[in-house]
């Protein structure tokens, strides 16, 4: 038996409105949003990582200023959808605890590493480009904080693409050395960006009713397909190969055929068995303990601004 609630939040979701956090909502929505934003946000805080290993290393002040502009938008992107998941009544505590525990998961892709200067290229061209077309989308969520946060966070992120898209263009364009090294990185990032779509749709947990509740809007094959479509014009503008053989271009389709990514690696790195993992999860643990002192401070002049308030 449908109920009131029931009721009027598949009217809204029918009608393509957004969910508020007020409104009521089935217990499956909100915990399905719960677990998508914090795996999402805990991916951005995550992602400073790989880039942040170069900051100290950038070949120029203007490559240094940018990266470091860059590194500090994903923990801006992290900020708003942590925010985003406290409205539907999670703590933001309590989803780091989860992170920190390996309870809730963060993106496959940050858990490999970044051997050359190439690779903060390939980082912006290929995983903030996969990120775009994932999160362009998300922008039209059924879930209103959720897409109001989108709708920065992917105009940050186009320009993280470009300048990614920049970096390598400059080495594509230099010395034989550096395009080999644009070169390198692509073969390296090439597989891993295609598995940041998630498993194949049949073998995708949650996006049958992700659909259907309008949290996601395609599957994630779609979004795949839509990628590898946008991304290997860019290549050749960049005079790069892409590494795969089976790569073909359909003119009856209008859309590239290409050869699946190897899922048993995905599965492995999501289970904690990626080159990087550990290496991420402990320095992302040291980094919140060593920050305690901040909160406290933070906490200790909040309550001491209300008392004066009160008083
Ligand atoms: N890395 C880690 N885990 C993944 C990945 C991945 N690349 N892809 C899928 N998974 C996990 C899912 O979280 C899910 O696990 P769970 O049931 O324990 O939560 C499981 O694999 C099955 O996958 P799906 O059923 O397809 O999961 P879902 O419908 O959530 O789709 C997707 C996965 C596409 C990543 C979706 O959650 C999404 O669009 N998230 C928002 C975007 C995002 O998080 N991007 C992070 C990287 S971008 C960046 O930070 C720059």
């Amino acid at each position: 038996m449908l109920t009131d609630m029931d009721d009027s939040f598949q009217a809204t979701i029918d009608a393509d409105g957004r969910i508020e956090p007020r409104d009521a909502m089935p217990d499956g929505y909100r915990k399905t949003l719960i677990r998508q934003i914090a795996q999402h946000a805990h991916s951005e805080i995550i992602g400073m990582q790989p880039e942040g290993n170069w900051i100290s290393r950038a070949p120029s002040l203007r490559r240094k200023a940018i990266l470091m502009a860059k590194v500090q938008d994903e923990a801006g992107h992290g900020l708003y959808l942590y925010a985003a998941a406290e409205t539907l009544g999670v703590d933001r505590a309590d989803l780091l605890d989860l992170l920190h525990s390996g309870r809730q998961k963060y993106s496959s892709i940050f858990n490999y590493p970044t051997l050359t200067w190439a690779d903060i290229g390939a980082i912006g061209w290929l995983v903030d480009g996969a990120a775009i077309v994932n999160q362009v989308p998300l922008c039209r969520c059924s879930y209103g904080p959720y897409a109001r946060a989108m709708v920065r966070v992917c105009k940050e992120e186009s320009f993280h693409q470009r300048q990614g898209f920049e970096i390598l263009h400059t080495l594509c364009n230099g010395t034989e050395g550096q395009k080999a090294m644009a070169q390198d990185a692509l073969d390296r990032w090439w597989w891993p960006s295609l598995m940041m779509f998630g498993p194949p749709d049949s073998a995708s947990t949650h996006s049958e009713q992700s659909m259907a509740w309008g949290i996601k809007r395609h599957s994630n094959d779609e979004l795949r397909q839509r990628f590898v479509d946008m991304t290997v014009p860019q290549a050749d503008v960049l005079g790069l190969k892409v590494p795969d053989e089976g790569l073909r271009y359909d003119e009856e389709s209008g859309r590239y055929r290409f050869t699946e990514p190897d899922y048993t690696e995905l599965y492995d790195v999501v289970k904690g068995n990626g080159p990087c993992n550990q290496e991420r999860l402990a320095h992302r643990v040291k980094a919140h303990e060593d920050g305690a002192w901040v909160r406290e401070a933070a906490a200790a002049y909040a309550s001491k601004q209300a008392a004066r308030k009160q008083g």
